[in-house]
């Protein structure tokens, strides 16, 4: 089924970011999206995640045009990772009942073991305001964990390495890679070293898709 966007548009006010795409994207298909800073590639990946509506066209992810059944369907790893001040193991489960080896499979490919196992409260370590301060990076990683946790059949990756160095982040690809094996992926990204092996690569200027 995969995605489907058809002549969607979407304006912030007046200022209209994304005029008319559409875009096919097979199930299993890995697809990045690069651009310049500001050209709208957050703003389309909120959309397929079902964060926002499209104010025209039609956005279809993995047979849904409801937005809260596109979330279901769909695991996305922001831009700026947002964690809830809970535990990091309930900020990946996001109070779902998980198997602990899913926990520690999605821990593990985004190289968050070894850090956690330094913590004395382990993976029950309160982040956020009241908890531990936490890096960027590991912010950013915990993202990862839940996102590779949740098992949808969609997942968005938009610039999801990009605070961390450069081994890890290409050892982070790696393990995405791994474990999206026949998922639907698209990775937003400023580094085109992210995108090898991809099935298509798309650039996003001034509202349009071009091919890259
Ligand atoms: N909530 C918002 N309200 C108003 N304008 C916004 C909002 N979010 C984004 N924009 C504007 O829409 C345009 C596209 O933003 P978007 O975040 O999608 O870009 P981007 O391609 O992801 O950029 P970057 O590479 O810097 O992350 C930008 O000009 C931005 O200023
Ligand atoms: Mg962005």
């Amino acid at each position: 089924m995969g995605i489907r966007m058809d002549q969607v548009s979407f304006a912030y006010g007046e200022h209209m970011v994304l005029d008319h795409i559409s875009l096919t994207v097979k199930s299993g298909d890995r697809i990045g999206i690069i651009g310049t800073s500001g050209c709208g590639k957050s703003t389309m990946l909120k959309l397929l995640s079902g964060l926002y509506a499209s104010q025209s066209g039609r956005v279809e992810v993995e047979g849904e045009t409801e937005i809260t059944k596109i979330r279901q369907k769909v695991a996305m790893v922001m831009q700026n990772a947002m964690l809830l001040p809970v535990s990091i193991k309930e900020n990946i489960t996001c109070g779902h009942p998980m198997k602990e080896d899913c926990i520690q499979e999605a821990m593990e490919a985004a190289k968050l073991t070894e850090w956690i196992a330094t913590l004395p409260d382990g993976m029950d370590t309160l982040v956020g305001e009241r908890g531990n301060m936490i890096s960027g990076g590991q912010a950013q990683r915990i993202a990862i964990a839940r996102a590779i946790a949740k098992h949808a059949s969609v997942v968005l990756l938009d610039e999801a390495t990009s605070a961390l160095d450069a081994t890890t982040s290409e050892a982070v690809h790696m393990a995405i890679k791994n474990l999206t094996k026949g998922k639907t992926v698209l990775c937003v990204t400023h580094h085109m070293d992210n995108l090898i092996n991809y099935d298509h690569i798309y650039r996003l200027e001034g509202g349009h898709l071009f091919d890259s």
